[in-house]
């Protein structure tokens, strides 16, 4: 944040003032009021004000539709998403009030409905119970106290799926991509479109959908998986192109954790690598600013789970231990595009349908 409180609430003062002298359009250049304005305010985020009012919720929308490149092709459906980020302000308020493990903030996703947000971001549900025995195998070591795998420079970076309920490709080529850089020492970025494009008969639905565990199948029996900049992401469904040519990955094998086992799960993130997990995305979820989230309001079972992503640690902090999650919101959403959910209750299924695979080059 470059601006405070206090230089946030004498803009406002200033702005009224600034819009009351525009109208009547006295201004000089040299004004010193209208200085201060033009260091502080972009023209697009006075213009924005000239159509929400000069609010402090205003001012936080101004701010906020210039931060996250918003256009609003209308008045009224500026008007609209001032209206629906107002609605988020007041409910990060009462959330962060009560004090709970996790905070709420301000991000891109602010000035949309539940229903418009899930639509774009989140899969149907997907029925993973094929995993009701796994084949992850627990050994006597003794787990690390903390595991964070970006300490160990193979995470890659965080991407973001854009409006396209593809999640479960970018839980695929996370996974994948870490377990290629721990196979074999180099980074490397993989392809999420030709998963959209390519993998319906593995049961996996492009934009409206899919699994992890099954994308793996699909690129073991597909021969490989092209790379980012040979097949490059759109955020749509398209036709398949796959070209064994541009292959950076081959899967050798998967590896499913039981249904539930947090167990398995935290032996695999503790000593094997990430893992892919999915989630019941909830609500309040989307507005997750930083701590430990946890809910008493999402579900587990294999019917929950709407969104997938990549565990890549755990650790406890203020004495609730957590999952280490990366997420593909981009790494403006959360910690960095990551967040921590509460580990020890399967919370929201983050155990229920978790798999990772065997890389070969
Ligand atoms: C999910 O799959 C399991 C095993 O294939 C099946 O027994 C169960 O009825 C399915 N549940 C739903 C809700 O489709
Ligand atoms: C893992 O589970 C998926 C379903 O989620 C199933 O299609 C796949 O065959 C399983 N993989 C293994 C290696 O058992």
């Amino acid at each position: 944040m470059a601006l405070n409180q206090h230089t946030s609430l004498t803009l406002i003062l200033i702005i009224a003032i600034v819009a009351g002298a525009a109208a009547h359009s006295s201004f000089s250049d040299d004004n010193p009021i209208r200085q201060v304005v033009s260091e502080g305010l972009h023209d697009f985020e006075t213009s924005v004000l000239r159509v929400v009012g000069n609010t402090r919720h205003a001012l936080r929308f101004a701010r906020f539709a210039h931060r996250y490149g918003k256009s609003y092709e209308t008045t009224d459906e500026m008007k609209r998403r001032f209206s629906i980020f107002s609605e988020s302000l007041e409910m990060i308020r009462s959330h962060n009030k009560k004090k709970l493990p996790y905070t709420l903030g301000v991000n891109r996703f602010a000035d949309l409905t539940w229903e418009e947000f899930s639509k774009e971001k989140l899969g149907a549900a997907q029925n993973c119970s094929a995993t009701l025995k796994g084949s992850h195998k627990l050994t006597d070591v003794v787990l690390p106290k903390k595991k964070d795998w970006r300490e160990e420079g193979i995470v890659s970076p965080v991407k973001n799926q854009g409006s396209c309920g593809s999640c479960w490709t970018f839980s695929t080529t996370g996974a994948l991509e870490a377990a290629y850089t721990q196979a074999f020492g180099k980074g490397i970025s993989l392809s999420e479109q030709q998963l959209v494009d390519c993998a319906q008969s593995f049961n996996n639905y492009g934009c409206n959908g899919g699994l992890p565990s099954q994308a793996f199948e699909y690129i073991k029996y597909n021969g490989g998986l092209e790379t980012e900049a040979a097949y490059p992401y759109t955020g749509k469904d398209g036709k398949c192109k796959f070209s064994s040519e541009n292959v950076g990955v081959q899967v050798l094998d998967s590896v499913n954790i039981t249904l539930g086992a947090e167990d398995e799960l935290k032996h695999a993130v503790g000593i094997v690598r990430p893992v892919s997990v999915a989630f019941q995305v909830i609500q309040s979820f989307r507005l997750y600013e930083g701590g430990v989230f946890t809910s008493d309001s999402c579900g587990s079972t294999p019917m929950d789970v709407n969104h997938a992503v990549l565990a890549v640690g755990y650790g406890v902090e203020n004495g609730i231990p957590y999952w280490l999650i990366k997420n593909s919101w981009g790494a403006d959403w959360g910690l960095d595009g990551y967040f921590k959910m509460e580990l020890g209750k399967n919370m929201c299924g983050v155990a229920t349908c978790a798999s990772y695979p065997i890389v070969g080059a």
